[in-house]
Formats: structure tokens, sequence, C-alpha cells
């Protein structure tokens, strides 16, 4: 479906197949340029529901004027392709692929969803105003395809908090699932970005997982927040990345700063400009 009457039409019928399955219809929302961690989420919801709804949408109001959405990676047929193999979207399931005049008619949005303090840190803090732009059109796109369960990567885990909080905030009627972040058999987490590193972006792209290492091997052994924080970011500087937005320790539900009094479990969170494109990782860890 390219456009919202299309969309709305593919979803008037009911799904031929009854698997049995605990829910009617799964979303998982994309900016295309899918990879193995976008197929891990489509597999996780066929387990989940009878209908599957891939979304695949550039998001404008999620970029800054500064960022990379005109040259954001672009492959319709490829996605299509990906999403047509085993395992993966059937007769039952939509691809629903708008164009910025279909998710925007009016143009750009006068009213907004605004993330709270969560969207003010970490990424916020380093995309201002970013993740509004992700809710807002997260909220949209829930009540254009109208799901029973959304699913997000734990590879954005400061978008999968905000938008469990929005749910919670707004009461919006859909479950939330998280889903494990997927890796490249170096280590490197998936990321459609990944496309712009070099040959040598790519070798010191491999520092990230590498911090995130050395971070949990350190916390293991019950170290305070900070001598975690700073075997991250010297793995960091020994992989030569140097360009670094920050390295974190925080509460996996509001994203506040896990200090020396957290037990349990936190996030580290790391992002990182390799060369001119700006990578983030992170992995759960556990203190006290
Ligand atoms: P995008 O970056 O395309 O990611 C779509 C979904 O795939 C997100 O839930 C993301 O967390 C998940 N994902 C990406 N790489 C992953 C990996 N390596 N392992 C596991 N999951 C991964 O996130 C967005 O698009 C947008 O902000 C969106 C939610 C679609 C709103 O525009």
């Amino acid at each position: 479906a390219r456009t919202r009457t299309e969309l709305a039409a593919a979803l008037s019928s009911a799904p031929r197949a009854r698997t049995g399955r605990p829910h009617g219809t799964a979303v998982v929302m994309t900016m295309g340029a899918l990879h193995a961690g976008h197929l891990s989420l489509v597999r996780h919801a066929r387990t989940l529901a009878e209908r599957v709804v891939v979304t695949i949408f550039v998001n404008p109001l999620q970029f800054a004027p500064s960022e990379d959405l005109s040259r954001y990676p672009r492959d319709l047929e490829g996605d299509l392709d990906l999403l047509s193999g085993p395992g993966l979207l059937g007769a039952d399931d939509v691809v629903f692929a708008p164009g910025p005049q279909d998710v925007y008619p009016d143009g750009d949005p006068v009213v907004r969803v605004a993330a709270g303090a969560i969207g003010d840190v970490l990424e916020g803090e380093s995309r201002p105003g970013h993740l509004d732009g992700v809710l807002t059109v997260v909220l949209k796109l829930l009540h254009l395809t109208r799901p029973d369960v959304a699913l997000f990567g734990r590879k954005d885990a400061q978008q999968l908090a905000a938008v469990r909080r929005m749910v919670r905030d707004l009461d919006v009627p859909v479950e939330v699932v998280g889903v494990p972040l997927v890796r490249d058999d170096d280590g490197v987490a998936l990321s459609s970005r990944n496309a712009y590193l070099s040959a040598d972006d790519r070798r010191r792209a491999l520092g990230l997982p590498a911090a995130l290492r050395a971070g949990s091997e350190v916390a293991l052994t019950g170290a305070a927040p900070g001598a975690v924080l700073d075997a991250a970011r010297t793995a960091l500087a020994a992989a030569g990345v140097d360009d670094v937005d920050y390295v974190a320790l925080v509460h996996p539900d509001d994203f506040t700063p896990a200090g020396d009094e957290h037990v349990g479990e936190a996030l580290l969170l790391l992002a990182a400009r390799v060369g001119s494109t700006r990578l983030i990782d992170n992995t759960t860890v556990t203190l006290g």
C-alpha cells in the first residue's frame, strides 16, 4: 500500500489464515534500507499476530536540518524482496510505504507529541526534537495501522523507552514489545547507516561493541558506575573512536542517570561519530 486509502482497503479484509496466534495485527515500523535487525522484528511479529503490517517511511520530522534526511539510504524494491523471504511476509500481511504527502497531507503537523524529560537527555541532547518527531510519527502510524501490538528494537533503547512512556501517559491502546538488538558477525550493531562506513570506519566501529564488553566486564566485578564508564571510554579511545557524543549508564525505564546507589539492571549506552557517520549502541549491565 502506498497511500492511506490503499492501507485502509488492505486492512479492511480479515486475514484468511487462522493460525491461533495471540494477536490480530502487529506493526513493525521502519525507515527502510532493511537489514537482519529489521527482519528479526518482522519474524518476531509473525509469532505474535495473524497479520503483520510493516511500515517503511523516512520521517522528515525526526531529522534536524543538518542531518542525513536527503542521503538516508532508500531501496523500496530491495526492501520488498527481503520482506518476501522465507518466514517473513505472506498473503495476509501488508507493507505500507507512503510518501511524506500521505503521512503529512497538511504539511508539518501543528499539534505534536512532546517526549518530555526523556527527550532532553542523551539522544535528545545530541539531536534536539528528534524524539518528539519519532513519537509524533509513531502515534500517527499507530492510528493509521490500528495494531494490537507494536514491536521496537532494543538497538534504539531510548526510542523504545519513550514509546512505552507515550503509550502509558496517553493511554494508547497497543501493547509495546521490545526485541533484542541484532549484531553483525563482527559484533557491530546492524544499522542502515552502516552503509555509509568506509573500510577504515568499519574497523574503528568495532570500538563500540568492544567498549560495551569492557564496561560489562568491569560491572561484573561489582565496580561503581564511574569505573564502568571509564572502562568503556578507554576502549573507545583505544579503538580510535575519538568523536564521542556520550557514554552513559541509566535506569532502563526513565533514562535518569544510574548513580552509585543503583542496584540491578542498568543500560550502558554509547553514541559516537565514526567518519561522518553517527553510530549508537547499548547493552544491559547489572550494577551493585
Ligand atoms: P529504523 O532505524 O529503520 O528502525 C526500525 C526498527 O528496527 C526500530 O524499532 C529499531 O530499533 C529496529 N532496529 C534497527 N536496527 C536494529 C538492530 N540491529 N537490532 C534490533 N532492532 C533494530 O527506528 C526507526 O527506524 C524510526 O525512528 C521509526 C520508529 C520507524 C519512526 O520513524
